[in-house]
């Protein structure tokens, strides 16, 4: 194999990995979460996580990954010096596949919310109309399957041709335009009257509304929104050169991530209760309510098609990295080609993705533990697989990679400062683990 590839540059590093972190996370998942969860409450304790869980559990997987060279599985082979280890990286790689099956399915969704806002736009919509078009749209057996085909297919495509030349360079010019956007919705959003009580919603934490189950899900979205605990940023840590500062891009991914978040769930929650909106509604939260903010600014039509296409294009972002994880994986520890394992991977992915969508629709009544397929992938995945993996990777990197060799990397080789070194370690080996065991604890007492 020749020469790894690499990112280029500080800003390269920022941008992928922002890219792989902000997606449907933030502007789909995380106001829908934040509603079913009772809202100033959740976000506070997602804080807490992204801070306590997220930092240090990013830091450790990009620098597991330098020091690596290698995809997830190789990584642990190789940085341990033993096949011990190999299976935490086998159960990020299942991770990535499991979330492919249904983030696929709603990165489908958003282009057919492209083509739809091209083609008639929502102005002449009421709020009634959109809630009801989303749900009879998702509930077709075929149109939303054939959004998802053409999704990953592009998805394929892209990671065909490697990850530098194209996502790299799209990234650098949309992703600050989709921040652009997000702040002008919040804006027009917080200034519709009615707005107010959807911003209490948000920042008056109601503790009462605060179970184990509540926090189990903030931990989950932490781990799921900063693409943690499957080996995704282990994978691009991997390409990132020996130059960069680790510690700064992890501050950096995980500020502009957590805004995003937050500008999302300012942009969404005003609309809710100004328009009556259910806040604990579930997928369609995104869907039926931000159609309703463009509605209210001039230009709308022209805003809603840029808002759905920068939405794919952040999608798309997240949905490459995770494509990543299960490529590098295949072609290089099965000796595969680059582009067929590209290939496979994908049509594995539209395997799973056909089930997930179709059981929203036709296949509704069959259940997982009460779950349809499609909530049983998300729910699975963010609340017990990426917590877990992710416990296991930072015991890994804090017990067994050993302080010397941590502190090497985090400094560049001595080159350059990593001051918060002692902190992130401890950290790492007792706060973090403690922490995601504690969560687990809590929930299965408030379980029996
Ligand atoms: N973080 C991405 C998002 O918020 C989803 C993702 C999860 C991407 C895991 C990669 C790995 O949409």
């Amino acid at each position: 194999m020749g020469k790894r590839a690499s990112f280029g540059g500080r800003l390269g590093v920022l941008l992928v990995a922002a890219g792989s972190a902000v997606g449907l996370g933030n502007i789909w998942r995380f106001p829908c979460e934040l509603g079913q969860n009772g809202g100033g409450a959740f976000l506070l304790i997602y804080l807490v996580c992204a801070v306590v869980i997220g930092l240090p559990i990013m830091l450790a997987e990009f620098s597991l990954g330098r020091m690596g060279q290698s995809n997830v599985v190789g990584t642990f082979r190789r940085v341990s010096g033993t096949n011990k280890y190999r299976w935490i990286g086998y159960a990020g790689v299942l991770c990535a596949l499991l979330i492919m099956g249904f983030y696929g399915v709603v990165c489908g969704w958003t282009l057919d919310y492209v083509y739809q806002a091209v083609a008639h736009g929502f102005s002449s919509m009421t709020a009634e109309e959109l809630s009801q078009s989303f749900k009879d749209f998702s509930v077709q057996p075929v149109r939303p399957v054939l959004w998802m085909i053409l999704f990953l297919t592009i998805n394929c495509v892209v990671v065909f041709l490697g990850v530098k030349e194209g996502i790299e360079r799209t990234s650098k010019v949309l992703m600050p335009l989709l921040l652009l956007l997000v702040i002008v919705m919040c804006v027009r959003s917080v200034t519709l009257p009615g707005g107010s009580e959807g911003l209490r919603f948000l920042f008056e934490p109601d503790f009462s509304k605060l179970t184990p189950q509540v926090v189990l899900n903030a931990m989950g979205q932490a781990f799921f929104s900063l693409s943690l605990g499957m080996g995704c940023m282990t994978t691009y840590g991997s390409y990132i050169g020996k130059d960069i500062n680790l510690g700064h891009s992890v501050l950096q991914v995980t500020i502009l991530d957590t805004m995003v978040s937050i500008l999302s769930a300012v942009a969404i929650f005003p609309v809710v209760f100004a328009m009556g909106i259910n806040p604990s509604s579930g997928p369609e939260l995104a869907f039926i309510t931000l159609p309703n903010v463009f509605n209210q600014i001039p230009g709308g039509y022209i805003w809603a098609i840029l808002f759905f296409l920068l939405l794919s294009i952040a999608a798309l972002t997240s949905a490459i990295s995770l494509l990543e994880v299960i490529t590098a994986f295949v072609s290089e520890e099965l000796k595969i080609s680059r582009k067929k394992s590209a290939v496979y991977a994908t049509v594995l992915i539209m395997i799973l993705g056909v089930f997930a969508s179709l059981s929203l629709g036709v296949w509704s009544e069959y259940k997982i533990f009460g779950f349809s397929f499609f909530e049983f992938l998300d729910d699975v995945t963010a609340r017990f697989v990426m917590p877990l993996t992710g416990l296991s990777i930072s015991w890994f990197v804090a017990w067994k990679v050993g302080r010397k060799r941590l502190e090497k990397e985090l400094t560049n080789g001595h080159t350059i400062r990593a001051k918060y070194f002692a902190v992130f370690l401890f950290l790492l080996k007792y706060v973090t683990p403690l922490a995601i065991i504690l969560v687990f604890l809590n929930q299965t007492i408030d379980f029996f």
